[in-house]
Order: C-alpha cells, then structure tokens, then sequence
C-alpha cells in the first residue's frame, strides 16, 4: 500500500490499477455484446472519465464514435449539486444510441442533468456507462447500464479523478485518510 499527500489531505491505495483494468475490460465485453449493430456514440465526460475513456475504447471491438463533452460541477470534496452547461457536443444525437461515459455518479445530480438536456435532442437510447458509483450516497432514480465498481462514500482520487485540480495522473485509485 502506498500513502500520498494532496494538500492538506492524506490518501492511500484503494484499488489497484490490475483491479480497475479488468472490470473495465468487463465492462467493455458488456458494451461489445449489447451495442453491436447500434454504431453508439460514447460521449466522454471530461475532466474525470480520460482514463476510463481510454481503456475502455481499447476493449471496443463494435462500430463506434467518441465525442467529448463538459459538465463540470465539483469543488473540493463534496458536490455541489449546481450545473454548467454542457459544451462540446457539436453534432446531432437525433435517433442515436447514446452512452455517457463518466468516472463517477455520487449523488446522480450531475448525471440526472445530464440526461434531461440530452434526451431533449431526441436520441434513440441513452445509457450509462460509469467507473464507479457510490451507491449509499444516490438521491436520485438512475438506470445505470454499466459499472465498474461500487464504493464506498469515502472521497476518492486517481485515474482520471482529482482533488482540487490534482491526483488525476494517478494509475490507482486512492482513499482518503481521515
Ligand atoms: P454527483 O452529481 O454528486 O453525482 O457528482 C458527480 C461528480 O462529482 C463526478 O463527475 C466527479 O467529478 C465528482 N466526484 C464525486 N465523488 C468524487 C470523489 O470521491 N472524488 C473525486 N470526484 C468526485
């Protein structure tokens, strides 16, 4: 187990990068066998899903797009619940089979905003795809189509997910130490 510091806070090794690839490549076998004659669209939720973006995309054997969108709304350790808009998204999902691709649903706001100013583009289906969620801490009714990994409510960081700006670069993902 490693310890890393990230300003004031201390973490330490949560789940191991082997863990994270091999329910993503489950996840990825998941999507191959639902989405095969669909041509879906991932739509990337950016800061926090590159790397899960990215290793999924890998495991993708299917005709696919990839586009990459902003929603940001999260400032130090807990959600805000208030969201920006979404920019980045330039071309019609009209009569398309959509899926998010996002690095983690805590309460579901986000993600519950999300899929509003989404399905008024009228695409054909929208599904989730997430890394983690925290289930104890979801305020709101989500069907969520493919998951990584559950997790506690403990605030995490790591490949791809920050504090304050920082700990993306990392291959793990850590837990805070309280
Ligand atoms: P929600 O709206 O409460 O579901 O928050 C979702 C967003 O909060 C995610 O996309 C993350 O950016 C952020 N977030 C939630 N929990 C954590 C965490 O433990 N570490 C880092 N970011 C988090």
């Amino acid at each position: 187990m490693s310890v890393i510091q990230i300003k004031d806070k201390r973490f330490k090794t949560f789940i191991p990068e082997e863990k994270i690839l091999q329910e993503v490549a489950r996840v990825a076998g998941e999507i191959n066998r639902d989405l095969k004659d669909c041509n879906p669209l991932f739509l990337s939720v950016l800061n926090g899903s590159f790397m899960f973006t990215a290793d999924l995309m890998k495991h993708l054997e299917i005709p696919c797009e990839i586009s990459f969108v902003k929603l940001a709304s999260y400032e130090g350790t807990s959600s805000s619940g208030k969201v920006k808009e979404l920019v980045g998204l330039n071309e019609s999902i009209e009569g398309r089979t959509v899926v998010i691709v996002e690095d983690i649903v805590d309460t579901g706001l986000t993600m519950q905003r999300l899929l509003e100013t989404l399905r008024a583009r009228n695409p054909k289906d929208i599904r989730i795809a997430t890394l983690l969620v925290k289930p104890d801490k979801l305020k709101v009714d989500l069907d969520i189509h493919y998951v990584a990994m559950n997790i506690p409510n403990d605030f995490i960081v790591g490949y791809g997910l920050d504090y304050d700006g920082l700990g993306r670069n990392y291959r793990d993902i850590y837990t805070v130490i309280e």
